[in-house]
């Protein structure tokens, strides 16, 4: 509730710095105990990066004909059907919902997930990536707006002002899921290695966004739905940024997940210095691989 966004707690498990509402407890107990089976699908990305949108798609894909079901999820808020949500007691509830295929979220690298485990049970595992400009402008704006920026704890490390939030960030001091000096691109490598099991999907940001049709069938491929062209385009429609954010209106409980929905908005946001500081930054850990972004 409004009381741990008020204070957040930053707890810790295995190294990796886990902020409220989400819990190192949380993420330990589903790290030992929760074995989802092949019918789960876990959509797992670095917040600000098409995580909500991304849910909605599977869910759409999946349950689109099933009216109640559609009605159900829509009053789940987000964060309870992520893997480390507030305390382990969540997954007696969320265990106990009438879904025949369960869809949960994380934030959690992959070293905090049991990825042995998921791919021997099957489990459906959805990366998704933004580049990381978007992506920092996006988790910039979510910030200032939370209240917790107005405690002195957390002022320190998500400044409301722009430069000095962009330094903290790079620098690896914000406690976003991520050890001490790391940010996102550690959370990319972590991943990485898993790219090609069959059971991991990884999907980009931009190529939803420039051609939602072509990345909604990959999707219901994965997870073995068939949708015919017509019932693609009706799913490119009900999860446009438009159609999301006007039901998210309906109940004003997720209204900070939809801000623009653009590719390129860093635009207007980055000096040329601060872009090529962050080419550079980004670059520095993720030379090696073979995952380009798209920035405009
Ligand atoms: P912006 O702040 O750039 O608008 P997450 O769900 O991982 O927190 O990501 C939130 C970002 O995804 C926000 O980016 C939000 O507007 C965008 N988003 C949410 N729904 C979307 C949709 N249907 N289409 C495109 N972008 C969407």
């Amino acid at each position: 509730g409004g009381q741990q966004i008020l204070h957040p707690k930053v707890t810790e498990c295995k190294g990796y710095r886990i902020p409220s509402p989400f819990s190192a407890e949380t993420a330990k107990w589903q790290y030992d105990n929760w074995n989802p089976t092949n019918n789960d699908v876990l959509v797992a990305s670095f917040p600000k990066t098409g995580t909500t949108w991304t849910i909605q798609i599977v869910k759409s894909v999946i349950y689109k004909d099933d009216e109640k079901m559609m009605d159900l999820m829509k009053f789940i808020n987000a964060n309870n059907s992520h893997l480390e949500s507030g305390t382990p007691k969540n997954y007696e509830i969320m265990l106990k919902l009438p879904w025949k295929r369960k869809i949960w979220g994380t934030h959690l690298p992959a070293p905090l997930i049991n990825m042995e485990r998921l791919k021997k049970n099957g489990c459906k595992i959805i990366y998704v990536m933004r580049n990381p400009k978007d992506q920092v402008v996006s988790w910039f704006n979510m910030n200032k707006n939370m209240p917790f920026n107005k405690t002195e704890e957390m002022a320190k490390n998500f400044p409301a002002e722009w430069n000095a939030f962009l330094e903290t960030l790079v620098n690896g001091k914000q406690p976003v899921f991520s050890k001490e000096g790391e940010w996102y691109p550690d959370h990319i490598l972590s991943y990485y290695p898993y790219r090609n099991d069959d059971n991991v999907l990884f999907l980009m940001y931009e190529e939803m966004k420039k051609d939602p049709a072509k990345e909604i069938k990959k999707i219901a491929n994965f997870l073995g739905v068939k949708r015919s062209d017509d019932e693609i385009d009706e799913l490119v429609e009900a999860t446009s940024f438009q159609s999301m954010k006007k039901e998210a209106s309906k109940t004003m409980s997720q209204m900070s997940f939809f801000r623009k929905g653009e590719v390129a908005d860093w635009k207007n946001q980055f000096t040329v210095a601060q872009s090529e500081l962050m080419d550079e930054k980004f670059n520095e850990k993720l030379s090696g691989i073979d995952i380009k972004f798209t920035y405009e």
